[in-house]
C-alpha cells in the first residue's frame, strides 16, 4: 500500500515542472505544464523553460511544431517580453574586493564579447543572442558602442558616428545609436550586463584612425588632439547620458586596446585619467574601464614583449589611478 501511495504522488509531482525547469523543446519528454505560479516560455526550439507567472512573458504550454514558419512567428512573440533565468536588476553592478558584485551575488562572471550586436538591423537577432547568453549562463558581453565612419554608407548600413573635414556628427538615427538602444533593452530584458566601449585603437569600425582622417594628427598624437579629444569626449558624452540610468550597463571602457608605440608612458596615463573623470562626472555610478591589454608589468617580467612598455603603457600605474 505504502508502495502505492508513494508512486501514486511522484507521478502527481512529476507531471508538473518546478520554476525554472525545462518544460519543452525538440527530444524533450518531460512535463510540459509548470508548477503553479509559473509559465511555461517558449526559448528555443530546443528549451522552453517555467518562469515566474507575474513576469508577463508569451504563455506557451505546448511545444511549437518544428516547422519554419511556426518556429518564426513563436520566435517574434517572445522578443523583448522575455524574462530569463537571472534575477531581475536590483543594483549596479560593481566591485568587491577583488571580485565584482551583480544583483548582491560576489563572484567571477562568466562573460563574451560581441563587437558586432549593435550592427545588427533585426531586433529578432539581438534578442536570440541574449536568450543564448542565458541560456549558457554568461552574465556579462562586452560590445562596441562605437561605429566610426569618414563618409555615409549605403542605406540599412549602421553607423554611429560620421567624423568628417574637422566636424563630428552623431547618428541617433533607427540605422544609429537606436540600434545600440536596442541592445541596452534586449540586455536589460535579460539582465544582462554589458561592457559598452567607445573607440577603437584600430581602423575596424572607424576608430581613431577615423579621427585622424578627420582632425588631423596621428594615431599617437590622437591622445593629446584637442578636436579629436572633444570630438571622442561629445561622443562619450552622447552615449552615457542615453544608458547612464540603466542597471544593464556593467562598465564603460575608454578604448579598445589603446596604444601609443614609443610614447611616453604619461601620454596615456594622463588620458586615462582625464577621460575617466570625465566618465565620472557624467555618471558617478557605473564603472569606468580602460579597456588595455595590460602591457606594461613590473612585476614578475621575464622580459617579454607583454612586459614591456613600448606600446606606451605602464600597468602598475593606470591601474593604481582611481577615478574620483
Ligand atoms: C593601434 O596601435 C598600434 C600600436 O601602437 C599601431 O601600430 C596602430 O597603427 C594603431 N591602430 C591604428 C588604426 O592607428
Ligand atoms: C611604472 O609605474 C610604477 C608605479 O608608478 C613605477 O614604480 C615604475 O617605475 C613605472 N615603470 C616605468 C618603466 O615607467
Amino acid at each position: 500500500m505504502k508502495q502505492l501511495t508513494f508512486l501514486a504522488l511522484s507521478s502527481l509531482v512529476s507531471a508538473q515542472a518546478a520554476g525554472y525547469s525545462q518544460c519543452g523543446g525538440s527530444g524533450y519528454s518531460g512535463p510540459t505544464t509548470c508548477a503553479s505560479g509559473w509559465t511555461c516560455q517558449y526559448q528555443n526550439e530546443w528549451y522552453s523553460q517555467c518562469v515566474q507567472s507575474a513576469a508577463g512573458g508569451t504563455t506557451l504550454t505546448t511545444k511549437p511544431s518544428t516547422s519554419t514558419t511556426t518556429a518564426k512567428s513563436t520566435a517574434t512573440t517572445t522578443k523583448a517580453t522575455t524574462t530569463a533565468a537571472n534575477p531581475s536588476a536590483t543594483s549596479f553592478a560593481t566591485t568587491n574586493g577583488l571580485q565584482f558584485e551583480i544583483d548582491g551575488k560576489t563572484s567571477y562572471f562568466a562573460g563574451s564579447n560581441s563587437y558586432w550586436i549593435g550592427f545588427l538591423t533585426n531586433n529578432d537577432d539581438v534578442d536570440l543572442v541574449f536568450d543564448h547568453m542565458d541560456e549558457a549562463g554568461l552574465r556579462i558581453l562586452r560590445v562596441w558602442g562605437f561605429n566610426d565612419v569618414n563618409t555615409v554608407p549605403s542605406a540599412g548600413t549602421v553607423y554611429y558616428q560620421l567624423l568628417k573635414d574637422g566636424t563630428a556628427t552623431i547618428n541617433t538615427g533607427a540605422d544609429g545609436l537606436q540600434r545600440l538602444d536596442y541592445v541596452v533593452a534586449s540586455a536589460e530584458a535579460r539582465n544582462v550586463k554589458l561592457i559598452i566601449n567607445f573607440v577603437n585603437n584600430w581602423s575596424d569600425y572607424g576608430g581613431m584612425a577615423a579621427y585622424v582622417t578627420a582632425f588631423g594628427g596621428s594615431q599617437t598624437s590622437w591622445y593629446t588632439n584637442t578636436a579629436a579629444q572633444t570630438a571622442y569626449q561629445a561622443y562619450i558624452k552622447a552615449v552615457v547620458s542615453r544608458y547612464k540610468d540603466s542597471p544593464a550597463v556593467f562598465a564603460w571602457e575608454l578604448a579598445n586596446e589603446p596604444r601609443c608605440k614609443g610614447c611616453d608612458v604619461s601620454i596615456l596615463y594622463n588620458w586615462i585619467k582625464t577621460t575617466s573623470a570625465y566618465i565620472k562626472s557624467l555618471d558617478s555610478k557605473h564603472m569606468v574601464a580602460i579597456g588595455d591589454e595590460g602591457f606594461g608589468l613590473d612585476t614578475g617580467s621575464d622580459g617579454s614583449y607583454p612586459y614591456s612598455y613600448g606600446e606606451g603603457l605602464n600597468f602598475t600605474m593606470n591601474l593604481a589611478y582611481s577615478t574620483p
